[in-house]
């Protein structure tokens, strides 16, 4: 399972690169608002930083500027993503990207049809929201298992599961075990899967006992 990480923050990259774990970054209006600094500029950074990925979403809701924005943003650097909604408008952009050899994540996917649709048009990434789903008592890792099945029975399709809205390592653990090709994480989020506290207790005792040897490995 590939990790990419959910924030236009990036000092937060910056900081989880060295870990080797960051296989692409995704951003989104919302979070590019909270960052406050110009779209543009802040995705041409992160695409320096990090060389996987970088997802790039548009803003417009119609096919001529959705498409114009994204041949603007796919012109930034050669490894962003153009990020569309799953709208009929979103999907006709993500076809004539697509066909251009640009690379786009479909957003905003809460059903197993869209998902459909979203590979019949050559998403390279489909982005389901599982928290969001969870949020209002539905079943987000059911559409995760769902949008798998769909996949696997037409080779054809090369479209990858992209586990978004992702709340917790439980959502992380059970999409891995299916197999999804991606999770995008808030980075507090990454952090966490490092943690466990038996770990923490069982370095203390190795330490403690190291240091009774008066022994150095160097
Ligand atoms: C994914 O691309 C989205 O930016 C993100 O995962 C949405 O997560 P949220 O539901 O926590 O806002």
């Amino acid at each position: 399972m590939k990790f990419f990480i959910d924030t236009a923050d990036v000092a937060e990259i910056k900081a989880l690169v060295p870990t080797g774990l960051v296989d692409g970054v995704t951003t989104n209006p919302s979070l590019v608002a909270k960052s406050g600094r110009k779209f543009t500029e802040v995705i041409a950074e992160i695409c320096e930083i990090v060389e996987g990925p970088v997802s790039a979403e548009v803003a417009a809701t119609d096919y001529e500027t959705m498409l114009k924005e994204g041949l603007h943003l796919a012109a930034i650097a050669s490894n962003v993503t153009v990020k569309l909604p799953l709208t009929v408008d979103g999907l006709k952009t993500c076809k004539a990207l697509s066909d251009k050899g640009i690379q786009t994540n479909v957003t905003l996917c809460f059903s197993p049809a869209q998902a459909l649709l979203a590979a019949k048009a050559g998403a390279t990434f489909i982005s389901p929201f599982v928290g969001r789903l969870d949020d209002i008592g539905h079943d987000g890792l059911g559409l995760i298992a769902d949008i798998l099945e769909i996949y696997s029975a037409y080779p054809q399709f090369t479209t990858e599961v992209l586990v978004a809205s992702v709340r917790n390592p439980g959502h992380i653990i059970q999409a891995a075990k299916m197999g999804a090709d991606v999770a995008t994480l808030p980075p507090s989020l990454l952090w966490t899967l490092y943690k466990h506290p038996l770990t923490d207790k069982g370095l203390e005792t190795f330490i403690k006992d190291w240091a009774g040897t008066g022994q150095s490995i160097l």
